[in-house]
């Protein structure tokens, strides 16, 4: 799972969560036994949805550059140290 992001001014309403359910639902329909993504090292908030979710460390870091469309529209950059975590489908 990559780039899951929810508009500022709607989250805590339970997107996140959902977006993440019809995921996995998606990637269980297709066959796969696991999901796997990457979290920042600083990203609390992220994290204990994840862990909510189900979703357990592996141990594993790496650094990450990616491309995000912020909430004013404009696309930006960010490296960050993630975490990766992983979840059983089956
Ligand atoms: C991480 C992110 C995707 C979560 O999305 P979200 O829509 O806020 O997620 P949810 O609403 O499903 O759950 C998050 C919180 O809302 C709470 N919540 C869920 N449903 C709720 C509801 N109906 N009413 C009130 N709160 C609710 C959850 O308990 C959780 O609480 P907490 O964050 O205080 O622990 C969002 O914060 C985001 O876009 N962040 C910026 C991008 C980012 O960091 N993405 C992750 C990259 S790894």
């Amino acid at each position: 799972m990559k780039n899951l992001f929810v508009k500022a001014s709607r989250r805590g309403q339970g997107v996140g969560t959902a977006l993440c359910d019809w995921l996995e639902a998606q990637a269980r329909t297709a066959g796969f036994d696991h999901i796997y993504l990457g979290v920042g090292t600083d990203n609390d908030r992220a994290r204990d949805l994840y862990v909510r979710l189900g979703y357990r460390p592996m141990g594993e870091s790496t650094s990450i550059t990616y491309d995000y469309i912020d909430d004013d529209g404009s696309t930006k950059t960010a490296t960050e140290i993630s975490d990766y975590y992983t979840k059983p489908l089956l």
